[in-house]
């Protein structure tokens, strides 16, 4: 599907997606090395899910790949067709969720995903769906967000604010319990490397590489 098929339009997605990029400004500052290097070796295929105003699009600046991203804001798939055509990469973006993004399976090389999981409400029907686009052999590579350990203050925080921080950040589960269902995702390895990240509520991160099975 092409932008500006059906999609998410509201007046908080569409607020979203003009403040997002200043929003997340010095975030993706702080990102920026680690992001490099975690998609330094990416080829071929790359299918992005939730790919918002198309962040990681100049990480992936290299003629050997083509880029897929699929979104499900209209207004978000604007600005990331957008940044595709003004960095150069092939590809395209369509409109779709990390649980049914209706493309083929086997299509991707690798299946990219930051900042996503914490905001889809049905996390493992997204990973299945990931699994299912996914060549054997491929990789997914994913930076997320997720929830303190418990017990902590910042646990406590992240509860006591999830339903406001879920209405004022477009859907985001500041305490979403993410990485459990992707170690139970029945990928064949996984590297994690656990870090904190400038973001507050959202400040624990994970970043990993998981392989689907041959
Ligand atoms: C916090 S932004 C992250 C954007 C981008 N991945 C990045 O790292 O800058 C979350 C994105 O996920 C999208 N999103 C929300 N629910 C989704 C779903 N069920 N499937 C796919 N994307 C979704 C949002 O529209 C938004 O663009």
């Amino acid at each position: 599907m092409a932008i500006g098929d059906q999609g998410r339009t509201g007046f908080r997605r569409r607020a979203m997606a003009i403040m997002y990029d200043r929003m997340m400004r010095s975030y993706e500052r702080f990102m920026n090395e680690r992001k490099a290097a975690l998609l330094a070796d990416v080829r071929g295929r790359v299918v992005e899910i939730g790919v918002g105003t198309g962040a990681n699009l100049k990480h992936l600046d290299r003629p050997d790949v083509e880029w897929v991203g699929v979104e499900p804001s209209v207004p978000m798939r604007i600005r990331a067709e957008a940044e595709r055509v003004r960095i150069g990469i092939s590809g395209r973006v369509v409109n779709g969720t990390a649980e049914a993004t209706g493309l083929e399976d086997g299509i991707a090389d690798t299946v990219l995903c930051t900042l996503v999981l914490c905001s889809v409400d049905d996390v493992e029907a997204a990973i299945r769906e990931m699994h299912r686009l996914l060549r054997p052999g491929g990789q997914m590579i994913f930076i997320e967000h997720v929830a303190a350990a418990p017990g902590t203050w910042l646990r406590r925080f992240q509860d006591a604010a999830s339903p406001f921080w879920r209405w004022f950040a477009d859907g985001c589960r500041c305490n979403a319990p993410t990485l459990e269902h992707l170690e139970g995702a029945g990928f064949a390895a996984m590297e994690l490397e656990h870090f904190r990240a400038p973001a507050g509520l959202c400040a624990p991160h994970v970043q990993g590489v998981a392989i689907k099975p041959n």
